[in-house]
């Protein structure tokens, strides 16, 4: 066992099985032995790759969208660029460049502001950002409660599907919680099903969620969506939320482990794999228009970013460095593909009601549902 499976084998011996999100949370983001604490799972040598690490001009052109939103604002004299889960820090670096090369009034005006639990990625950051004239003003949080106050503009990339998921499941006599117990031997953990709870859906699941069908919730996903809507509605701001998931919740069970490129067993090795989640995107837009801001989305992110001028973007790097020219184009065609990242992967935008509609975002409204 892991150390980090001894631990939570003896709270299950003591205490009973846990939720599905409370074993998630312990192998994400226990500060001692979970998946972030103490590695760089990004990139070809670690276990998965993201956006931004397949190309530069994905940072860039989310740094082409927050200089469009600061404009917006009003050209606020100092705005917080806030990254949630910023991982190697390159998503930031390249938004950065992008800003301080079109916009040098925007580019006064940031504060580079980064939510990261992990230790060791919050030093590969620092490093990634070394170069910006932004660097110095630079800060670090655990937690979005901490961040100073005044405009926002916020980015999340690939960080809510990292947040913990409950899992409940539809029995013949009601729905129970889906928990994480172990074997007769008490030697592998196993799924068990706990107490009865009320209904996870709103409309029972009638029609949609069969005896045996699996839902998840992701309660602080959508806490945080909502301290994001409120905080852009109080203090101006807006927030770009990138990352794979639905438009609406679905029954399914999407909680899935990743190691070196391939998909792992969920339980096994806890800590040594990056769990994850279908982000349900519905309930994150609902948190965040019941605290009273506009909401765009979700869109397919390979329609988002032809809006926003990948293709442009990608052959004037293309003619600026000829060699890499191939390289470049796939790694385009594996950011906007359908069958790749193209349609899993959405963006939803969140802004205070009265600014509009942000760049790659049409035709969506506070009041229309998700845009599919
Ligand atoms: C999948 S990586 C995404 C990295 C980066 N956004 C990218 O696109 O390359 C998830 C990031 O979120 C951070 N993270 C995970 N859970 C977190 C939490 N609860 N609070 C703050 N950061 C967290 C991880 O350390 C890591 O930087």
């Amino acid at each position: 066992m892991t150390p980090l499976a001894a631990r939570l084998a003896a709270r299950i011996r003591a205490n009973g099985p846990l939720g599905v999100d409370a074993f998630m949370n312990a192998a994400v983001a226990d500060p001692e032995f979970g998946y972030y604490a103490a590695r760089d799972p990004l990139g070809a040598s670690g276990d998965f790759i993201t956006a931004p690490e397949i190309s530069q001009v994905f940072g860039e052109l989310i740094g082409l969208w927050c200089v469009a939103l600061w404009q917006r604002l009003g050209e606020p004299p100092v705005v917080r660029l806030v990254e949630f889960g910023p991982g190697r820090g390159t998503l930031l670096a390249d938004a950065l460049r992008a800003i301080e090369s079109t916009a040098a009034g925007c580019a006064r005006a940031v504060r580079p502001v980064l939510i990261e639990i992990s230790p060791h990625l919050r030093a590969l950051q620092a490093a990634a950002l070394a170069t910006s004239p932004a660097a110095p003003l630079a800060t670090w949080h655990d937690r979005f409660a901490d961040v100073a106050d005044g405009p926002a503009l916020i980015i999340a990339n690939e960080f809510f599907d990292a947040l913990p998921v409950c899992q409940f499941v539809r029995c013949g006599d009601g729905w129970r919680e889906r928990c994480v117990g172990l074997d007769a031997a008490g030697q592998r953990f196993v799924f068990v099903e706990g107490g009865p709870v009320p209904s996870p859906m709103p409309d029972d699941g009638e029609g949609l969620a069969a005896e045996g069908a699996i839902v998840e919730r992701c309660p602080a996903g959508e806490d945080l969506a909502a301290a994001i809507a409120a905080r852009v509605v109080q203090a101006g701001g807006a927030a770009l939320i990138i990352d794979y998931g639905h438009p609406h919740l679905h029954p399914g069970d999407t909680v899935q482990a990743v190691r070196r490129h391939r998909f792992a067993e969920v339980l096994d090795r806890p800590g040594e794999a990056d769990l994850s989640h279908h982000v349900d995107f519905g309930a994150l837009a609902a948190a965040a228009r019941a605290a009273g801001a506009a909401v765009f989305g979700p869109i397919p992110q390979g329609l988002f970013l032809g809006r926003l001028g990948i293709a442009e973007r990608g052959e004037a790097l293309s003619r600026a460095q000829r060699q890499r020219q191939p390289e470049i184009a796939a790694a385009i065609r594996r950011l906007i593909d359908p069958r790749r990242m193209g349609v899993l992967f959405k963006a939803l935008a969140i802004t205070p009601p009265d600014i509009g509609t942000p760049p790659g975002f049409a035709a969506a409204s506070a009041r229309r549902p998700a845009e599919r």
